[in-house]
């Protein structure tokens, strides 16, 4: 109904109960059934991939930057792994922190075959053959730089990040992390043709079937403070700005995604998510791939300090936090709340 009639009825007090609407938007909100066949977007444990840290220790360390999450010794990750499947969860991507005498700056350790990493991808195929096991390929946790790639200093005293040497390692830390059974590598590093590139060395080796789930849009951001104190892995000197990108950008977004659309990436991802929306809108439209997100440690940690100290209620914001994020176009996400969100969704 138009405007004009409706004032005109208006007239008179007491009358606003003839208004002669058609369209209602209220009837589709009316009760929880009809609001449950209306939903445009779930969250569904299928969903959800969890990032877990890990060490070399036999102790389970209580990560002070990140409250409620923990760095596990291989043991306690098994059984962390374990629950998380017992909940429904079927991706987890692996973060180790590596001792600090065996990081140099050539990040060798990354492509160790009796390392770290390759061991607890065997331990957890042997234990939960099921979960899909994603791994982070970049150097950041195995050079003693605390860069993602390879560090040179120019004359002048420059911090320079080497691109095509860093991929070269790249690609044999990939084949390293295929041998051991990975599913999936996660390349977080932003070195330019790094997909293409870790796509041929895995084919050459044989794991044609390894797929990769590239950073396609990773922001150069504020919001991984508290996962660089999980592992200890913050640069030492400067910051990721040569790699990672700059905040302000969209369309420098698509620029990458098409460049890994057309390096054989299997699937992209948008990291941060929360800030980043319309970034993951975007590239939805622009992308026939399947689209994941991370909801990084600085999100997390906002979202943890404020439910502790009673000001918001945690699981109400973190299943929403994840709704905005999967109906930006998200298909999959990557959650610190991933068991909370199984638990809540049971
Ligand atoms: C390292 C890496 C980072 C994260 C995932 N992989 C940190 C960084 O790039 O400095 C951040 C994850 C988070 O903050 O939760 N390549």
């Amino acid at each position: 109904m138009g405007l004009r009639p409706w004032l005109a009825k208006m007239g008179g007090l007491g009358e606003t109960s003839f208004m002669e609407m058609m369209i209602r938007g209220r009837r589709n909100r009316r009760t929880p059934a009809i609001r449950g066949l209306v939903r445009e977007t779930r969250l569904a444990v299928e969903d959800l991939i969890l990032p877990v840290f890990f060490h070399a220790d036999a102790e389970d360390v209580a990560i002070a930057s990140m409250p409620g999450c923990t760095r596990w010794s291989v043991v306690g990750l098994m059984k962390e792994i374990k629950e998380a499947h017992a909940l429904g969860i079927r991706g987890v991507v692996l973060f180790p922190k590596i001792e600090e005498d065996l990081k140099d700056s050539a990040g060798s350790e990354s492509a160790n075959e009796a390392g770290l990493v390759p061991q607890v991808i065997r331990e957890i195929k042997k234990s939960c053959p099921e979960m899909c096991v994603i791994t982070d390929v970049a150097l950041d946790p195995y050079n003693i730089d605390g860069h993602d790639g390879l560090v040179v200093k120019d004359n002048g005293g420059e911090l320079k990040i080497l691109n095509d040497e860093t991929v070269e390692v790249l690609c044999r830390q990939a084949v390293c992390h295929a041998k051991a059974g990975a599913d999936m590598v996660a390349p977080s590093d932003m070195m330019d043709g790094r997909i293409g590139a870790i796509r041929l060395a895995l084919d050459e080796a044989g794991f044609a079937e390894v797929g990769i789930m590239a950073y396609t849009a990773k922001y150069a951001s504020a919001f991984y403070g508290p996962f660089r104190g999980a592992l200890d892995s913050a640069p030492k000197e400067g910051d990721k700005k040569t790699y990672q990108m700059d905040p302000g950008n969209l369309r420098e977004a698509i620029r990458e995604l098409l460049m890994d659309e057309e390096e054989g990436a299997d699937i992209v991802m948008v990291k941060p998510a929360g800030p980043y929306l319309d970034v993951i809108a975007r590239l939805r439209d622009e992308t026939t791939l399947p689209m994941a997100a991370y909801q990084v440690s600085g999100e997390y940690l906002m979202i943890k300090a404020a439910c502790e100290s009673g000001w918001l209620d945690e699981k109400a914001i973190v299943m929403e936090s994840l709704l905005g994020i999967k109906r930006a176009g998200a298909d999959m996400i990557l959650t610190y709340f991933a068991k909370d969100v199984a638990k809540w969704l049971i």
